[in-house]
């Protein structure tokens, strides 16, 4: 399997700097860090994500989610990067203590030498904030939003999860209303964003309204496919804006030391098992049986 881009030389943790020319012939600077998960840049053009940019990570439960994250953020920090982890639902002990547990990420030690910052944001409180603010109508959700005071200016974000923060909130409409808020606060930082989504396992939805994967600059979906008895897990990289990206399905485990990106593996003969058809696809099938 050919990768997307492959670098000759050695992989380096550094920034990318990439120079457009804009219509009106103004340089703009785009900036783009490497994810540092294994070798997930490898099926990114850019070999990275633009600073300024969400990229959705979504899949279902114990898919890899939250370490791909956290790994991102780690490494990012050995590298020089600040980090910002956002949990709107685990303890933030209970996360350090099984990345430090799992995968020997001293998470902790980065936190006192102020390159990473674990932080846990209640999702019911900023549910009745942002509900009570729009039932008053007085149109000052972003002031309100502006309080969420991050303890240092991170280079990289990580919230862990949207499905936390959505089943806070009573209804729909203030939800989909926080999430554009969220994700436009997110942007004004200037820092890589990675927002946790989930779905089920082999999924053809990929967030709960819909609404999330288009306002996100990327969107990436992370595969429990069972096979033989056994379960192997693939990403797929369904959207990034920012440029040319792998569009086939990679396989990746979960080991010791994180996520390893298995780019070299052959998905065929898995993907020929599983997933099967989506019921909604096989009802509007037979439907149309029905009409012919
Ligand atoms: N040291 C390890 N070696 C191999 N696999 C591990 C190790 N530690 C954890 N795992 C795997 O990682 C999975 C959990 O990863 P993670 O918490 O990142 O998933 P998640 O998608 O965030 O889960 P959730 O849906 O519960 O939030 C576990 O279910 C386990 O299979
Ligand atoms: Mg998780």
């Amino acid at each position: 399997m050919g990768l997307f881009k492959k670098n000759s030389s050695k992989k380096s943790a550094k920034n990318k700097v990439i120079d457009v020319l804009t219509p009106k012939k103004h340089e703009e600077v785009i900036e783009i860090l490497p994810v540092l998960v294994d070798r997930f840049d490898e099926l990114l053009q850019d070999e990275g994500l633009e600073r300024g940019s969400t990229t959705i990570i979504t899949g279902g439960a114990g898919t890899g989610k939250t370490t791909f994250c956290m790994q991102s953020l780690y490494h990012g920090a050995l590298a020089g990067d600040k980090g910002v982890y956002i949990s709107f639902e685990e303890d933030t002990t209970k996360i350090k203590h099984h990345m430090l547990k799992n995968f020997g990420w001293d998470v902790e030690k980065l936190e006192k030498k102020g390159m990473m910052a674990v932080i846990k944001v209640d999702p019911s409180k900023t549910a009745r904030m942002v509900e009570g603010t729009l039932a008053k109508e007085v149109g000052a959700l972003r002031i309100e939003l502006s309080k969420m005071k991050l303890p240092l200016k991170p280079d990289r974000i990580a919230v862990d999860s949207l499905s936390a923060l959505s089943i806070a909130f009573e209804n729909e409409r203030s939800y989909r209303k926080y999430v554009r808020e969220l994700f436009e606060m997110l942007e004004s930082y200037n820092s890589v964003n990675l927002v946790i989504g989930e779905t089920e396992q082999n999924p053809d939805v990929y967030s709960r309204t819909g609404v999330e994967e288009f306002l996100a600059d990327g969107v990436v979906v992370l595969y429990n496919i069972k096979h033989k008895g056994r379960r192997k897990n693939a990403l797929e990289i369904l959207k990034m804006r920012s440029g040319g990206h792998i569009k086939q399905m990679v396989g990746y485990r979960l080991t010791g030391k994180g996520w390893q990106v298995q780019v070299e593996e052959e998905w065929e003969e898995v993907l020929r098992g599983a997933p099967p058809k989506p019921a909604k696809a096989k009802r509007i099938q037979l439907r149309k049986m029905k009409i012919k």
